[in-house]
């Protein structure tokens, strides 16, 4: 049996775990869920919302699901998130964002991968309080980082059959370290001669994707405004209740939804499982259980195509419960 490192985060967190555990249960494969809180909740009992165990058991199991943990806006502690990508180099945020069949949506057509630097950036939070009145926070890009960012794209656009990368920044105005972003990657983009390379500003290419989003296929971009694109790329498919992600270094690789811990849904069993559900099954292909992986996004695909039972982010009334009984039911 497969060991796999699970964080059921806090907020809508440990119910829409559940919910994932109980699918793929239901689905015939038995892993053995390495259980490490991890948040909020474990700061008054273990001092820190990181603690090093769950670190350890990641190191162990190279290879864990998250569910999305609060992180306090203004003050309070670091980011969980943010530190767990840094202590575990997982310097990619892969988020494939396609539409889904049965779920309405303006467009039709939308099949792009936004690859995320996941280590640096205005991201990393490196800030401090200069006066009263002042605060300034330190945008640092490293060559290192942005080569193997760039990398990844273009190795995941052969790999996955795709034509195209964009690379999105604001070079024009933080020409350095954006520049050296771009730089890096124009510097790869050489060794990859049959896949197309374009460059476009963040700001236009928001204005783009939600005019045009069929024009995007791979966008590779620094960790800030990977993450904010991300949300906005969520929205083109249906919102973030189906949005999945994967942070993948050399030697980890950790599954999650792009949606944070919805703390204005949680505890009343109506959040949408489903983009835990397909980052859990990109887990399971991870991890060479295909056939289930397989198996458990037929049931999902179908059970969202017939669209009688939904969540009310998309439209219907179903609880969870009732969302993921009936993704058990055409397993
Ligand atoms: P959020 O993603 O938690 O929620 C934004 C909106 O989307 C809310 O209206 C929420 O109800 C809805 N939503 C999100 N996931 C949903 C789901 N599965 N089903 C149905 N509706 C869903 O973003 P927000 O409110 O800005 O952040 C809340 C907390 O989550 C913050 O502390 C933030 O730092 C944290 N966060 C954590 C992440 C992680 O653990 N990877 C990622 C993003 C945010």
């Amino acid at each position: 049996m497969k060991t796999v490192t699970l964080i059921n985060g806090d907020g809508i967190g440990p119910e829409i775990t559940d919910a994932v555990v109980k699918i793929i249960k239901a689905s015939g494969l038995e892993i053995n869920w390495d259980l490490q809180t991890a948040g909020a909740d474990v700061i008054e009992k273990e001092g820190t919302p990181l603690p090093d165990r769950v670190i350890e058991s990641i190191k162990k199991n190279k290879v864990a699901l998250k569910a999305p943990v609060t992180t306090p806006i203004g003050k309070g502690f670091r980011s969980v998130n943010v530190q767990l990508r840094k202590a575990l180099d997982l310097y990619s945020n892969l988020r494939p964002c396609k539409n889904i069949g049965g779920i309405n949506t303006r467009f039709s057509d939308v099949d792009l991968v936004i690859v995320r630097e996941n280590t640096e950036d205005l991201y990393a939070g490196i800030e401090r309080q200069v006066d009263e009145n002042h605060a300034e926070s330190i945008k640092i890009i490293s060559r290192e980082a942005s080569l193997r960012i760039a990398e990844f794209a273009f190795d995941y656009a052969v790999k996955y059959n795709r034509k195209k990368v964009t690379a999105v920044t604001k070079a024009n105005i933080c020409k350095l370290t954006d520049g050296l972003f771009l730089e890096c990657c124009r510097e790869i983009k050489e060794k990859y001669p049959n896949i197309e390379y374009n460059e476009i500003l963040v700001d236009n290419a928001c204005m783009q994707l939600v005019q045009n989003p069929e024009k995007f296929d791979v966008m590779v971009l620094p960790n800030l405004y990977g993450d904010i694109v991300s949300d906005l790329c969520a929205g083109l498919i249906g919102g973030l209740g189906v949005a999945q992600g994967a942070n993948i270094g050399k030697d980890y690789a950790v599954f999650e939804p792009v949606h944070g811990s919805a703390p204005d849904i949680k505890g009343q069993n109506k959040a949408n499982p489903t983009a835990l559900l397909l980052s859990a099954i990109e887990m399971l292909k991870y991890i060479d259980e295909v056939n289930y992986a397989e198996k458990i996004d037929k049931a999902l695909r179908k059970t969202l195509k017939e669209g009688k039972i939904l969540t009310p982010d998309l439209g219907g009334t179903a609880s969870t419960t009732e969302f993921s009984d009936e993704i058990i039911k055409n397993l």
